[in-house]
């Protein structure tokens, strides 16, 4: 007994310095951060994030992916929201981002409205997680409450976005895997996260080697993609194709459905069902229960904006989300 209640002691230590060295600070973010600092930012985020939407229902992708890439770099910390300076070279050209984020203009919209309600309060690092929490619901998908308190970096790291820390389409599953651990979001958190792909669209350079060369495919489906996107590199490579056949302005299970059917559009897609590989019965899952997959994939977004935030007196609240103050 004495030798049991010491070895659980011991993992409490444990625990308290793996927590004090990975410097995890999410436990300062919280869901009522603005409860009395800003208690109409989400109103005010809303009304722009629908307007966008009702213009160009890609606009929801686009803002969903602003996040996902900021998280992933050095933090959710606004990042990559910062234009070049004479000082930096941002992440909007790194090689994940370059001719392929967009929604910068809506940011810019939702910020100005936001500093109108209350000036210098709300960081442009939340007004993401919020922006995809919105685009998420509006398209048809879940909706959870966005902890908030993230404040913005002041630089940005053109290295660290093109390190492969955003992983490209070309990755394995064990490259996925790695990449999404080293978030602390895990194989389940993987699957589920990729279920975003269930809206917007991507570029013919991002899937060319898989709609010619890979036999895991929909024959019928690789030829409809060849048509608009030659096999020569350089012609026609931004070319866009829905990353869901069926449904792209939907967030809905068909992504799962597509896998299941061969028609994935990226190499990192279709390697999550693929032949008895480890995550095929999580896609079975989720593409027979919207359930299942509106409640991991809301646990995992939030797990994802937990990912190194600057809290406290770190950082600042820019004024112009392009650009340090
Ligand atoms: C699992 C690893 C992932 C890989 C390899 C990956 C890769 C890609 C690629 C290559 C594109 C198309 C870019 C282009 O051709 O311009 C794309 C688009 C997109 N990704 Fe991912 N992605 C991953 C995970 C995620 C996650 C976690 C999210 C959000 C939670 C996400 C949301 C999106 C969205 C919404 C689009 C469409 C954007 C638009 O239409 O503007 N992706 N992704
Ligand atoms: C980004 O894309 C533009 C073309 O739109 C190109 O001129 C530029 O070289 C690209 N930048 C990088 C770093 O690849
Ligand atoms: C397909 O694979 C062949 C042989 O490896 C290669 O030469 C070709 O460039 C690839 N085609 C595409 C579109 O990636």
């Amino acid at each position: 007994m004495a030798s049991g209640r010491s070895s659980s002691l011991c993992s409490i230590w444990v625990i308290v310095l793996l927590v004090g060295f990975t410097g995890s600070s999410s436990a300062q973010l919280s869901t009522n951060f603005y409860s009395k600092s800003c208690p109409k930012v989400f109103d005010a985020v809303k009304s722009v994030v629908q307007s966008a939407v009702n213009k160009e229902k890609r606009m929801g992708a686009s803002l969903l992916r602003l996040h996902f890439h900021d998280c992933f770099v050095n933090g959710c910390d606004g990042s990559i929201l910062l234009d070049d300076t004479s000082s930096f070279t941002g992440e909007k050209t790194a090689r994940p981002n370059n001719n392929s984020v967009r929604g910068f203009e809506v940011v810019d919209n939702i910020k100005s409205q936001v500093e109108k309600t209350c000036p210098g309060v709300v960081s442009c690092a939340d007004i993401l997680a919020i922006a995809a929490r919105d685009s998420v619901k509006i398209l048809g998908g879940p909706s959870w409450n966005v902890k908030l308190g993230r404040r913005d970096s002041k630089t940005a790291s053109l290295a660290a976005a093109n390190s492969g820390v955003i992983p490209p389409p070309t990755s394995t599953l064990s490259q996925l895997k790695t990449r999404f651990q080293a978030v602390g979001l895990n194989e389940r958190d993987l699957v589920a996260l990729s279920g975003a792909h269930t809206i917007g669209q991507a570029r013919c350079t991002s899937f060319r080697a898989r709609i010619y060369n890979e036999t895991n495919i929909d024959a019928s489906f690789a030829k409809a993609r060849q048509s608009k996107c030659p096999s020569t590199v350089g012609s026609g490579d931004n070319n866009l194709a829905p990353l869901d056949v069926q449904t792209p302005n939907t967030f809905d299970t068909a992504y799962f459905k597509n896998l299941i059917n061969q028609k994935g559009l990226l190499h990192s897609d279709q390697i999550l069902y693929n032949n008895g590989g480890s995550t095929d019965s999580l896609v079975k899952t989720y593409s027979g229960s919207a359930n299942t997959f509106n409640s991991d994939f809301a646990k995992a977004m939030i797990k994802m904006g937990d990912n190194k935030p600057l809290t406290g007196s770190n950082g600042e609240i820019r004024l112009n989300c392009r650009r340090p103050n």
